[in-house]
Order: structure tokens, then sequence, then C-alpha cells
């Protein structure tokens, strides 16, 4: 599967067997937003594979509707709310609330994953899980996933899915991943390959930027807690936040590279990634993309 989750090895390889994986694969098209002036009246591909015309997705298809036409295969049934409620989902959670303060308890591994040595990625502000469990489920035996979300509910959904689905390589933890991520993951027993934070909520207000997820300390956690050559992988369709997140990371450079460093091709002028390396999109990003935003995105690869 042409996705970035093999894209790590267990071993350690040369720095540049980077630019063979296909999660670096340089980009044949740059996706053009929707809501361009005039519209194109070409046909682009969704990362699912199906056609769609622009046009005519922008007059007959809402953004909910593309979500699940993307997330089709997973074929997630409405029954979570049948049996346990109405899924409602605050806009946002402080998670500087004393509440929130703790970290969260660390699981028993071994009764999560069916082989907890596989490779770990863990994708911080998983929402609905529906990305995570979409990578899962394409990569059984050779990955394990783990979800840290803020919000109860969509954590007990994710989980409740993906029992469902019958993945025991996906687990998801309701966390507040800036005091909980460390201890995590220093617990598994695997090697921490890929860490992805896709549109973190914004916290526009200044004041507010303190509740941001990504603050230096849980960067330093993440490339800490990495192994060589794993990945960090993020994303924003809000320029601010991507350059608050990039500013964070280019800080320590002298453990992080730049995939620019790495292949420059892979880059727009602004040093953005062009395209998205995982073969499918964030539910944030189908939404955002759909609104004609662009999304901003950086990876960056620990020193080996
Ligand atoms: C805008 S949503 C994006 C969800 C998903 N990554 C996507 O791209 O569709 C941001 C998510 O991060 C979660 N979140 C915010 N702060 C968090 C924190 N400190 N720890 C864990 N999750 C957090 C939110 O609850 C929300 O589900």
């Amino acid at each position: 599967m042409a996705s970035l989750l093999c894209a790590v090895p267990r071993t350690t390889g040369s720095l540049y067997s980077i630019l063979s994986s296909p999660f670096f694969k340089k980009p044949t098209r740059k996706l053009k937003p929707f809501f361009a002036t005039s519209i194109p009246q070409t046909n682009r591909k969704c990362s699912n594979g199906v056609a769609v015309s622009i046009a005519e997705e922008r007059e007959t298809v809402r953004s909910p509707q593309l979500v699940a036409s993307e997330y089709a295969d997973l074929n997630l049934s409405d029954k979570f709310s049948e049996e346990l409620g109405h899924v409602r989902i605050r806009q946002h959670v402080n998670p500087l609330r004393a509440s929130l303060s703790e970290p969260a308890p660390v699981p028993d591994w071994c009764d999560i994953y069916s082989d907890s040595t596989l490779p770990l990625m863990v994708d911080i502000g998983s929402g609905s899980g529906r990305f995570l469990m979409w990578l899962a489920k394409r990569n059984l035996d050779s990955m394990n996933y783990l979800g840290l979300e803020i919000r109860q509910k969509l954590v007990k959904r994710a989980n409740y899915w993906a029992n469902e689905l019958a993945l025991s390589n996906i687990h998801f933890i309701f966390a507040n991943a800036t005091v909980s991520f460390k201890q995590l993951v220093s617990t598994y027993p695997g090697p921490l390959t890929l860490v992805s934070i896709l549109c973190p909520d914004p916290h526009f207000k200044k004041k507010y930027h303190k509740r941001r997820v990504v603050q230096q300390p849980l960067v330093e956690s993440i490339v800490d807690s990495l192994i060589p050559g794993g990945r960090v992988f993020v994303q924003s369709d809000v320029l601010e936040v991507a350059l608050d997140m990039r500013n964070k990371f280019d800080t320590i450079s002298d453990e992080l590279l730049h995939v620019d460093k790495i292949n420059p091709s892979l880059l727009d002028d602004e040093g953005w990634l062009l395209s998205n390396p995982m073969g499918i999109r964030t539910e944030r990003e189908i939404h955002a993309e759909f609104e004609g935003a662009k999304i901003y995105r950086r990876v960056y690869q620990k020193r080996k």
C-alpha cells in the first residue's frame, strides 16, 4: 500500500532511503481550492480513487457527504448512537482545565494490541478516529495505531467502531496529549515511528494560544520518543497555526530534519509540502478543502 505507514522501517537504513519511500513520492499534482474564482471543469481524483468533477462536487455535494464517501469502505454503523445516545460534540475543550491536568492511565498494551511490539503511529487530536481507522485497516499486520483525544465521547465511539471493525491494531485513549503523551508512549513496548498532529484546534485569540496542543515540551517529548528515522507529520488549514507548529519543530533542527533537506521538490515556494502524503485526508482537511482552504503541511524526520 502506498502510504507512509510502511515508510519507517524497524531497522534504520540510509537517511536517503527515505527518498524511495512511497511517502515521499514526488506529487504529480497540486490540489486546487474548490472555490477558485473560475471553477475548472476538470476531474479531480479523491484519495479513495474516485474521480469527481469539481464544479459538480461544489454544487451537489456537502462536505459531510464528502467525509462519508471518502470513508465509505469503513462502513461504520450508526449503532453507537442507537445504543449509547447521540454524540453531541462540544466545539472546543479547554485543555488547561484542572480536571484535564492528570495524565491518562497507562493501559496494558498487550491487552490492546494483538502484537504490541509493532511500530506505533500516534495521532494527537484524533477527532472521530476515522482517519486512523482507515490506516489501521490497511496495515493490520505491520503497524499499531494510537489516537489521543481530549473529547471523551469521541474516544468511546472510536473504540466502539474499532471493535466493530475487529481491528486489533488500533486504540483510542481519552487524554490531554500535552500531559499524557510522554508517559503513554514511553511504556509502549515497540518503536514509535510516526506522530501526526493534524488540523489542531486553532484557539485564535492570543490569550488562548497556551491552550494549543503544540507546545514546546510536547514537541521535545515527541522528538525524544521517536526512534531515529521516525517522522512527524503536522498540518493545518490555518496559516498562523501551521507557522506556530513549524517554528516549534524547526527550532530543534539538530535533531529533526525537514523533508526539504532530503528532496526540495516536494515543497512549494514557502516550504509547505505539496500534497497529502497519507493517502487519506482527515475530516477537518476534507471540510477545509471543500471551503477552498489551503492545507499547510510539514514532515520532519528524526536524525539517525
Ligand atoms: C480540529 S479537530 C481535528 C481532528 C482531526 N485531527 C482532523 O484533522 O480531522 C482537533 C482535535 O484535537 C482535539 N484536541 C484538542 N486539544 C487536545 C489535547 N490537548 N489533547 C488531545 N486532543 C486534543 C480536539 O478535541 C479535536 O478533536
